[in-house]
């Protein structure tokens, strides 16, 4: 396993629209050690999901973990999910305004809108599909990571750029 370098906003890789990745390759070692790499980083930088292109792989592959009782929302938490071609399907109105934060955009939080309540449809990494019903954060960091495979971040879903602000910035007056 390895810890991989996190591509940020301004390397084209973040923004450039990711592949399919092709179900016949799921079970590689090679794939499957670029999962557990991205895992590993995911967990390293304290990440609650890392899409393969924040790892300069431009792949519909994204990893997600919610611990349980994380201050970002996640009481419940969400278990290690590996997404593959994912797809999401909107089951409420985009109306659930929350702050979010991404290791491509370092230092910086800002409201986003998300929708409450999602499906995902995915493969696993067992190359199987899958489908979850996901709501509030999970749906949320569902929402954030698939998003990443369309090269799209946060800051594009922002409807006032006001709410933007460093972390540090927003601590001191919390
Ligand atoms: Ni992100």
């Amino acid at each position: 396993m390895a810890i991989l370098k996190v591509a940020r906003i301004g390397n084209p890789v973040v923004r450039a629209r990711a592949k399919n990745v092709d179900p016949a390759v799921i079970r590689t070692s090679d794939f499957q050690r670029l999962l557990d790499d991205m895992v590993e980083t995911m967990h390293e930088y304290d990440g609650v999901g890392v899409a393969a292109p924040q790892v300069h792989v431009s792949l519909r592959v994204a990893v997600l973990e919610v611990p349980r009782g994380d201050g970002r929302g996640g009481r419940k938490g969400v278990p290690l999910t590996v997404l593959i071609n994912p797809k999401v399907t909107p089951l409420s109105p985009r109306a659930q305004l929350e702050i979010e934060g991404c290791l491509s955009v370092p230092g910086l939080r800002g409201v986003v809108p998300r929708f409450e309540k999602v499906r995902l449809e995915a493969l696993g990494r067992d190359g199987r599909p899958y489908s979850v019903i996901a709501t509030g954060f999970h749906a949320r960091v569902i929402q954030h990571e698939v998003d990443h495979l369309d090269g799209n971040v946060y800051l594009d879903r922002m409807l006032d750029m006001k709410s933007l602000g460093f972390l540090e910035e927003m601590e001191r007056l919390s």
